[in-house]
């Protein structure tokens, strides 16, 4: 079985792929930017990106949209992860938090699958702290500042996958369309 994910991010592409093997799922991949409507509901920005896709893409196909919430910034940068990554970066994200005790943060994966008439979504959630200066080289994004039981996303490499929220969701969504 084949589904196709729309993505321009490789890391993710790479992440999800893997992640169908144990489905038997083969991912396609149509990497593509598509517009994102602004808004404060991570579900509702998914949701909104795969029907306006759905215009252009004849088959079923799947995007994911997430973020990173930081308990101590009130949920920033939340919705608004990819601007605050390409403009402040980890580097900012880390001046914001200097000085601050309480490092909860989360990540929140929103997975949008048109099966071809209306969109499902899956969410996934991974708890974690942000780090006190960044650490590791692999993956991408906020993962040099996202800490799991004590080690950074970048410095896991592969392992990231079994805890992430990408993979909950994702698999969320394997589970639903292979029916196991
Ligand atoms: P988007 O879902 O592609 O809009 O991602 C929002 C922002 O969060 C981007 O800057 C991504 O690089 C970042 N991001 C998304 N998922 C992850 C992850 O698993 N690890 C680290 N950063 C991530």
């Amino acid at each position: 079985m084949e589904v196709i994910f729309v993505t321009s991010n490789e890391g993710k592409y790479r992440e999800v792929r893997a992640m169908g093997e144990k489905y038997g799922i083969e991912v396609g991949w149509i990497r593509k930017e598509y517009l994102e409507p602004q808004g404060n509901d991570l579900e509702e920005i998914a949701r909104m990106s795969a029907e306006l896709l759905s215009k252009d893409i004849n088959s079923p196909f799947f995007l994911e949209d997430s973020g990173l919430f930081v308990k101590a910034l009130n949920g920033f940068p939340g919705p608004y992860s990819s601007y605050v990554f390409k403009t402040i970066g980890n580097d900012g994200i880390l001046k914001l938090m200097e000085g601050v005790e309480d490092r909860s943060a989360y990540f929140l994966a929103v997975v949008a699958y048109w099966d071809g008439e209306k969109v499902r979504t899956f969410t996934g959630k991974v708890e974690g702290k942000i780090s006190r200066e960044m650490r590791g080289d692999k993956g991408f994004g906020y993962d040099p500042i996202f800490e799991y039981e004590g080690r950074t996303f970048a410095e896991m490499g592969e392992e990231k996958n079994e805890y992430s929220h990408r993979r909950k969701a994702v698999e969320k969504l394997f589970s639903y369309i292979s029916g196991r």
